[in-house]
């Protein structure tokens, strides 16, 4: 499947940015909290497959591999500078681990190959067109009754942390976290036929606020 909009955003938008993003992040955005909620709600188990959908320098797969050692872990990203950045992470902590080079919306894996799929701050980087194609492609590598876990930015609940998010959107375009603002995530989930769609928590950071969700893909199909 071929997006017509085929592009992505590296790790922090501008490739000079990518050396600096793990610390500008774990700075700026609350990270630790985020993502060890988000490994906490996603229910994992060793024997299970598990998918870091836009992993970037695959922080949250090493979280993830760090509690839960030998699980069967892939990371996927667009970007190959990333990627050996991540690589490199992983050899220097002794973790193995499988990295894709890959789009979101056209993954290299075959259907019904993953029992979880979790994402951070991967879908504001995403079209409208290339979100609802990304939750497809999800769906189709999802065991039946697998998981989707994210963290993305959405909607402020006031002014102030509204205010706050227009860094964000300077650095990554406004024409991907729009959605966000409006608080669209979870509508794409519902619209793509997830079920057990939950917003988890509202994590405020200094940047704007950071929702957690989950949904799972139906067991048998309609
Ligand atoms: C803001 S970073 C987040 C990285 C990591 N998940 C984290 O939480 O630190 C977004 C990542 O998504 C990747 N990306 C953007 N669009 C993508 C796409 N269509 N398919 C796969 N990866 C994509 C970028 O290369 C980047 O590494």
């Amino acid at each position: 499947m071929k997006s017509e909009n085929a592009q992505y955003s590296s790790a922090a938008r501008f490739e000079v940015f990518t050396a600096i993003y793990d610390p500008a992040v774990a700075f700026t955005c609350r990270e630790k909290t985020f993502k060890r909620a988000l490994i906490a709600q996603a229910g994992l188990a060793q024997g299970q497959r598990v998918l870091d959908l836009g992993c970037g320098t695959c922080t949250l797969t090493l979280m993830i591999l760090e509690a839960y050692p030998g699980l069967d872990m892939t990371g996927l990203d667009a970007d190959e500078r990333v990627l050996s950045i991540a690589a490199k992470k992983a050899a220097k902590r002794g973790i193995e681990l499988q990295l894709d080079l890959g789009m979101s919306y056209d993954m290299p894996y075959e259907d019904a190959s993953f029992d979880r799929v979790v994402s951070s701050y991967l879908f504001h980087h995403l079209t409208p067109e290339n979100k609802r194609m990304t939750l497809a492609e999800v769906m189709r590598v999802l065991k039946p009754g697998g998981e989707l876990h994210v963290a993305d930015w959405g909607k402020p609940p006031n002014f102030p942390l509204r205010l706050a998010f227009f860094a964000v959107q300077l650095l990554d375009g406004f024409k991907t976290t729009s959605d966000s603002v409006r608080g669209m995530l979870p509508v794409y989930i519902e619209d793509a036929g997830y079920e057990g769609l939950e917003t988890t928590r509202h994590i405020p950071t200094p940047l704007g606020s950071v929702f957690l969700y989950h949904a799972s893909k139906p067991r048998t199909q309609a």
